[in-house]
């Protein structure tokens, strides 16, 4: 029991989920700097270099780069709601839950929105948002780069080509791929796109940062209608964030501190590099997960999101009380299924600071404990044996990050 009186004492977990992530010392360090006013002329100088580093992070040169004082969905909600007016018609790609929030989100503006579903577990088709397109002024295609839901990674490229070939925008949700996967917003001419400071980021939660290009500075220019939404209206939120640095709202000073700090960590590692140590730590638990007979949800490799890995939980494994014995008795939290996989799935998050190899293989070691006790038959030490076999193959990357 907490005593609402007691002193601030939380455990210290080591979170596997799919979101947030574990949090480097240095972040929590830059969380606990003095706050200044947010038009300070230190802060608002300071602001400037949280969006030279939060491009870099995205990889461009847009001028509207900044992080949202909310969190992921706010970045959903920003993206859509600027770029539509009643009557539009656009298209979202829905294979799991995020991605349906979008298509929930913009179907409140008043758009027609059209879904173009996948069975959850694979990746929208870009010749079904090609057919669902044809002969209709579409505005935007939308989807989620990773389904954190289901563990999906969709490849941006066709539907970069649709969107083009519909005359269409193209709004990436990043929220679980930025940082942790190769992700390049002015190449692969991504109009929008926005992510979550708790991924692979690695700041605590609670901002989304957005970037949009000029094709979208010139429709907000002409937009009919005013944006529905006053908080997340681009149109002056960006005269905070712009060169005015004239009051909007008061931000999260500490949350964007500590977001600073975060990508100073990212951009030390080096995108590529963290993109491979994402890929080599989920690519070892794959190989234990398998040789402890563990079913991977997502059943074709090249779909399979490196920063969270989709399992179905096993015939006779009590799925809620394994992960209940990983966080009660070993600090660890995993996160189950949403929706119609709440009880079948188990989600493991390798993102940011938590992808690290000693996190894998003690994962592997718990995982084996608790379903052993739990009656299930399998190969014991299989598991780490095959990750330790799986990173001996890997060109060595650095060990965790930021220490
Ligand atoms: C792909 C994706 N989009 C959006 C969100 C929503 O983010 P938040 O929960 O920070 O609002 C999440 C959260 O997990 C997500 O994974």
């Amino acid at each position: 029991m907490i005593n609402p009186t007691d002193e601030l004492r939380p455990p210290t977990r080591l979170m596997l989920t799919p979101g947030p992530s574990c949090v480097s010392p240095r972040v929590y360090r830059a969380l606990a700097s003095p706050i200044v006013g947010h038009v300070d002329p230190w802060f608002t100088e300071f602001m400037g270099g949280v969006q030279v580093l939060m491009r870099r992070v995205f990889q461009t040169q847009n001028h509207i780069t900044f992080p949202i004082s909310a969190s992921g969905t706010a970045g959903i909600e920003t993206a859509v709601v600027n770029v539509l007016e009643p009557g539009d018609e656009a298209i979202v790609c829905v294979n799991g839950t995020f991605s349906s929030r979008m298509a929930d989100i913009a179907e409140r503006t008043g758009a027609k929105i059209h879904r173009v579903t996948a069975p959850f577990g694979r990746q929208v088709d870009p010749q079904d948002v090609r057919a669902a397109g044809q002969g209709r002024k579409i505005k935007f295609v939308g989807l989620a780069h990773g389904e954190t839901s289901t563990g999906v990674l969709s490849k941006l490229e066709g539907f970069r080509q649709v969107a083009d070939e519909l005359g269409a925008l193209l709004i990436v949700d990043s929220v679980a791929t930025l940082a942790g996967v190769p992700l390049d917003v002015d190449r692969q001419r991504i109009d929008i796109c926005f992510s979550g400071s708790q991924k692979a980021i690695s700041a605590p939660p609670g901002m989304a940062p957005i970037t949009v290009n000029t094709r979208i500075e010139d429709l907000l220019r002409n937009r009919k209608t005013k944006v529905q939404s006053w908080y997340f209206d681009l149109t002056t939120v960006m005269n905070y964030w712009g060169k005015e640095r004239t009051y909007h709202h008061t931000p999260p000073v500490s949350l964007i501190y500590a977001l600073h700090e975060a990508m100073r960590i990212v951009l030390e590692e080096g995108l590529e590099a963290s993109w491979e140590r994402h890929r080599q730590n989920q690519a070892a638990l794959i190989a234990g997960l398998e040789a402890m007979g563990i079913e991977l949800f997502v059943r074709n490799p090249a779909d399979r999101l490196p920063t969270v890995t989709s399992v179905v939980i096993p015939a006779g494994i009590d799925g809620a009380k394994a992960r209940a014995r990983m966080l009660n008795e070993f600090n660890i939290e995993i996160a189950g299924g949403l929706g119609d996989f709440k009880t079948t799935m188990w989600r493991i998050g390798l993102m940011g600071y938590s992808s690290q190899r000693a996190n894998v293989l003690l994962f592997l070691d718990v995982l084996e404990r608790v379903m052993l006790d739990q009656g299930m038959k399998l190969p014991v030490g299989a598991g780490i044996a095959a990750a330790a076999e799986s990173y001996a193959h890997a060109e060595p990357v650095p060990v965790g990050h930021g220490d």
